[in-house]
């Protein structure tokens, strides 16, 4: 089996009008490629509005789909109200919201100013959050029968993380609010989910989470129980399958996709694997000798 194949049949998403935040680079651009293919449209959105352009040109020659790029700041609510509004005069309609920008950089806590925390804050919950409520807001007044929230959280959204504190805070309220909204919009046929990824090697995480030779010294594949990080296509088909209607009845859960790195991190005895294989035998033999002392 190639786990880089691409894993839905190709009009799974045929019909369905999506929303990518931070669409333009990373995952959120693996993201779209693949929603293209499966027959959607897809409006990318981010601050810089001339690489989103390349990126939907980009994507719209290779997949032979419909990519729209629109400029939004999702810090600024109008701006994100407009965003929706262009969304709406060109596709119609809007099924789908992935809330995928992000901000974040690596840095001890003590040092960060006041408004470095709330950089990370403003993008990471805040954004999510203006999203969130504009999409929800008009799905809500307008009744449309079916609309999805897939948020893109980590998986210190529940261990917490050292040195990303704010990226850490900001992605636990992600978390609160998809599990929230979950519960209180579903009424209104609005699911909310949310995809903790392990390690997916973008540049925008890369250069900011890693600069320089640390990506060398700390070689996050080696955290993996299964040694190795993921693929950009590995996360685009559960996404694909997180936003189509074959997942109807997934409402309110984070599903994790990093190779079991956080429960390697978190288990007390995870050490034990740097144990030669040989010293089984010994160990074993001394632990039954004590059962009689
Ligand atoms: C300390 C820093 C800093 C650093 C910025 N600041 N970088 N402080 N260490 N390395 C401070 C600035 O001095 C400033 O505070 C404040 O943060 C805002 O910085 P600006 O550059 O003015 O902000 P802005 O232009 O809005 O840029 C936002 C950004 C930038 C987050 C700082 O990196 C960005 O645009 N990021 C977007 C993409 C991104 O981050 N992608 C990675 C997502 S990865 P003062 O006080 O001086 O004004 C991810 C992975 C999670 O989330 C899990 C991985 C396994
Ligand atoms: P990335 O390429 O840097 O993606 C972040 C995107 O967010 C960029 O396209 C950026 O575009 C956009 N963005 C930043 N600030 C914004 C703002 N204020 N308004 C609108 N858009 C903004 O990094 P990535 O690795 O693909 O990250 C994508 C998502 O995956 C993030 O939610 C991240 O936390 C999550 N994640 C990544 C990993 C990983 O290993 N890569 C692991 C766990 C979770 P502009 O700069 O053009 O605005």
């Amino acid at each position: 089996m190639d786990f880089t194949a691409k894993m839905l049949r190709d009009d799974a998403l045929k019909g369905k009008n999506i929303v990518v935040t931070g669409g333009g680079s990373g995952l959120g651009k693996s993201m779209t490629k693949y929603f293209l293919e499966l027959g959607a449209n897809v409006a990318i959105t981010s601050r810089d509005l001339e690489k989103l352009k390349t990126t939907a040109s980009e994507l719209e020659a290779e997949t032979g789909g419909k990519c729209l790029a629109v400029a939004c700041d999702v810090r600024h609510y109008d701006q994100v109200e407009a965003m929706l509004q262009s969304v709406l005069a060109e596709f119609g309609s809007v099924d789908v919201l992935l809330n995928n920008a992000a901000g974040n950089f690596i840095s001890p806590t003590e040092r960060l100013s006041a408004n470095a925390f709330d950089t990370i804050i403003d993008i990471v919950l805040k954004g999510s959050k203006n999203c969130t409520l504009a999409f929800g807001k008009h799905w809500i007044d307008s009744k449309q029968a079916s609309s999805v929230i897939l948020n893109i959280v980590t998986t210190y959204a529940w261990t917490g993380s050292a040195y990303v504190v704010p990226s850490a805070t900001a992605k636990a309220g992600v978390l609160a609010m998809t599990r929230s909204l979950a519960v209180e919009w579903a009424k209104y046929g609005i699911r909310s989910n949310a995809i903790a990824p392990g390690p997916f090697p973008t540049k925008g995480a890369w250069d900011r989470l890693l600069p320089g030779d640390l990506k060398d010294q700390f070689d996050l594949a080696k955290k993996v129980p299964l040694k190795r990080v993921g693929d950009h296509q590995e996360l685009a088909n559960l996404a694909a399958y997180m936003v189509s209607d074959f997942s109807a009845y997934l409402n309110g859960e984070v599903i994790t996709l990093d190779g079991g790195e956080w429960l390697k991190g978190a288990g007390q005895f995870n050490l034990l694997e740097a144990i030669p294989e040989e010293m089984w035998d010994m160990l074993e033999a001394m632990i039954k000798a004590k059962k009689n002392s």
